[in-house]
């Protein structure tokens, strides 16, 4: 597939501290684009990464047709960059896109385009301990209008980011009961930017009452836990791995799949069912729930060391005790940083 490419003439490389980095803050050198016009995908490009100029009408600003995409490239001992189920993200990418009435992206743009950007971003992919290279791809509307309909016109980019761990300790989250992430028929499991929009004045209330995340319960009763706050939720009772069976308002994540299948291949008993928060308040009680964490591509796997529900605080296994999550973290982390064989077939070599 042809890929039209204006290199950078300096990089910003040298300026950069890999081992001080705010998520999302320090960007590559390059940028991937492509616009679909009147549904014609055009031929991608590769420019220098910097700013782009639209009208003040452009339709994604104003009715929120916007998504995106996360995913991690590492590179082993050979210099070879690998990222984690692309395809996976190509998939719900097009999901998203169709929910929200948006051109879907080509496979080969999507994947074409991923490989030469990450080839020529290799020297940006740290390899210390918890670090990555964050791929963000992300799709929005450019008609230059604001009636309200469908767009025309798409644009699909890709930027990446060095990164460290997403969450730097482990999380305390509020179970939240007065404002709700997703309601059936709506858009929860697309990755909709106004998705993280909608979450973010619920999340400063938690964060100034202490908390680092928000336990999200299902919109209706406020009863069945959902997921949090950029992950997926995972509890170990009774040394089974419970959690939320995946529906049209929770996030479908790979990380959460790949987690499912690392406790099967490890012979740890996996449920996913309804959870009610009374149920865990009551297991927690009887002291048969031990652990918690969250998964998700920026987060990988977060443990959860207390959860608060109505004022009261349900504190779980110190991070150092814990068996089964540190178990799967460690087989998650040992086949992305190529110290264990991938069975699964999970890793794409991109360059
Ligand atoms: C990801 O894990 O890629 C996410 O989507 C979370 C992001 C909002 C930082």
């Amino acid at each position: 597939m042809q890929i039209n490419i204006t290199p950078s003439h300096t990089s910003r490389i040298s300026e950069v501290d890999f081992f001080n980095l705010a998520f999302g803050r320090e960007f590559t050198d390059h940028m991937l684009i492509c616009d679909c016009i009147d549904g014609q995908w055009q031929t991608p490009e590769i420019l220098p990464f910097g700013t782009i100029s639209f009208s003040p009408g452009l339709s994604a600003l104003h009715y929120g047709q916007s998504l995106f995409e996360g995913m991690k490239a590492h590179k082993d001992a050979d210099d070879k960059a690998w990222l984690f189920r692309p395809l996976d993200n190509w998939r719900r990418l097009n999901i998203s896109a169709t929910r929200l009435c948006m051109a879907e992206v080509p496979e080969d743009i999507f994947m074409e385009g991923l490989k030469k950007l990450i080839t020529m971003e290799k020297a940006w992919i740290p390899t210390h301990d918890g670090s990555a290279l964050y791929v963000r791809p992300f799709l929005f509307a450019t008609d230059d209008c604001i009636g309200v309909r469908p767009s025309a016109n798409y644009r699909y980019m890709v930027i990446c980011c060095p990164v460290n761990p997403f969450y730097t300790k482990p999380l305390r989250i509020k179970a939240e009961d007065k404002y709700v992430r997703a309601v059936e028929g709506g858009v929860g499991y697309a990755k909709a930017a106004g998705n993280y929009a909608g979450a973010m004045l619920p999340t400063r209330e938690a964060q100034e009452q202490g908390f680092d995340q928000i336990m999200w319960l299902d919109g209706r009763e406020k009863k069945y836990i959902e997921e949090s706050g950029t992950m997926n939720l995972f509890f170990v009772i009774d040394g089974k791995l419970i959690t939320p069976e995946l529906s049209r308002t929770i996030l479908d994540g790979f990380t959460r799949a790949s987690i499912i299948q690392l406790a099967k291949d490890n012979g740890i008993p996996v449920e996913e069912r309804k959870i009610s928060i009374d149920e865990i308040t009551a297991l927690h009680q009887e002291g048969k729930l031990t652990e918690a964490f969250g998964t998700g591509t920026a987060a990988t796997v977060s443990h959860v060391v207390a959860f608060n529900y109505r004022n009261v605080e349900y504190s779980l296994l110190p991070v150092e005790q814990r068996t089964v999550s540190t178990l799967l973290a460690n087989a998650l982390n040992d086949i992305k940083t190529f110290k264990a064989p991938d069975k699964h077939g999970w890793m794409v070599m991109a360059g």
